[in-house]
């Protein structure tokens, strides 16, 4: 089946379409990361060596962005940060990856988001230890609509003024609205209705829910407000989803070293748009996202480990990553970059 689908994502300029045409835009909060992997937390008053160390960039949108970027698509990110050094960093790793950033506004005087990932491989689990930094959100004031109109999707993570002012208007004007819902908020569950794509994690779930009803039913509940697509991620154990009244579970893809699981959802989320817009059913491009995830989760950080298309439809075909010194090399780089 993968060979039938298997084709280049589209290049959008060759298509026709005129310079500065989106494919994907995200709004949400970009994050600067520091991430370390060790074997084991050590007890209190005890030290350990670290594994590896690496200064990448995080945001569950950001990340996302960032990813479907890398595979081929036209991406831009519209988020705040602060005029400190790690919104220097934020901005270059986009550049980086070819994502606009004509909407990563600066604010001057204001910090950064910060975050500190530590994933222990014993247990393979992670733990953030996180400064919010006093660079404010994107304003729905800061909303430039001409722009979003170029764009065939755009990706949410929260509930504020701004991501519903977006989604309605991308609704209206035939733009998929597509949700990472990572954490529960109640403002996060009213987006349910402004929804196309509605992926949300096993935490979300629960808290949504509270044991209340099974998968399939959640599922099916959201559904029926009106999105076409509805996924909820299981970490290792795969993703469940209903699209277009169709029921699926998915496997994750389990025959990979795991090194930092760190941004595979944020990742699952890019990569899935990516293959949906590409022309993928629903069901289809959950498992290209899996995959990518799965990629991902190899390397250290949530950005040095996205794989491009081929290597993905290369690893679905085959279960081997091609090509791997790409990704080693770009840990490499984030390995040099000051902290
Ligand atoms: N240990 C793993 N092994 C293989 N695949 C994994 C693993 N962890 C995650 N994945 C893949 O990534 C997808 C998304 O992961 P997960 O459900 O953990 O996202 P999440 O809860 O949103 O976490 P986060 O956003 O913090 O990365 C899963 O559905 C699965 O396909
Ligand atoms: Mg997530």
């Amino acid at each position: 089946m993968w060979k039938e689908l298997q084709r280049e994502p589209l290049n959008h300029k060759k298509k026709g379409q005129g310079e500065g045409e989106m494919d994907i835009i995200g709004l949400g909060k970009p994050v600067k990361d520091f991430l370390i992997t060790l074997q084991k937390m050590p007890p209190e008053d005890q030290g350990t060596w670290l594994d590896d160390y690496s200064s990448q960039c995080g945001g569950k949108v950001a990340t996302a962005i960032v990813a479907a970027a890398r595979l081929g698509m036209q991406t831009a990110m519209c988020g705040v940060v602060g005029s400190d050094g790690k919104g220097d960093a934020i901005i270059e790793d986009f550049a980086y990856h070819n994502v606009d950033t004509t909407y990563v506004i600066r604010e001057e005087g204001k910090t950064s988001p910060y975050c500190i990932c530590i994933a222990e491989k014993e247990s393979e689990s992670r733990r953030f230890l996180a400064d919010r930094g006093t660079a404010g959100n994107f304003d729905e004031e800061q909303l430039d609509f001409d722009y979003i109109k170029k764009a065939k999707a755009i990706h949410l993570e929260n509930g504020d003024a701004a991501s519903r002012k977006a989604a309605a208007f991308a609704r209206e004007n035939h733009i998929l609205v597509s949700m990472d819902a990572d954490s529960y908020t109640p403002q996060i569950e009213e987006m349910e209705e402004l929804c196309d794509i509605f992926i949300g994690s096993a935490f979300y779930f629960n808290q949504r829910f509270q044991g209340k009803v099974t998968y399939k039913e959640g599922l099916l509940e959201i559904a029926e407000k009106g999105c076409s697509v509805v996924i909820f991620t299981q970490g290792s154990k795969g993703c469940v989803g209903i699209a277009e009244g169709e029921y699926f579970e998915l496997p994750a893809y389990r025959n990979v070293p795991v090194v930092d699981t760190t941004g595979a959802g944020d990742v699952f989320h890019g990569a899935f748009l990516s293959a949906y817009l590409n022309g993928f059913k629903a069901e289809e491009s959950a498992r290209f996202a899996s995959a990518v995830s799965a990629i991902k989760i190899t390397k250290i950080g949530g950005r040095a480990g996205i794989p491009d298309w081929k290597m993905t439809m290369h690893f679905m075909d085959t279960g081997k990553i091609e090509r791997e010194n790409e990704l080693d090399e770009r840990v490499q780089y984030y390995r040099r970059r000051v902290l």
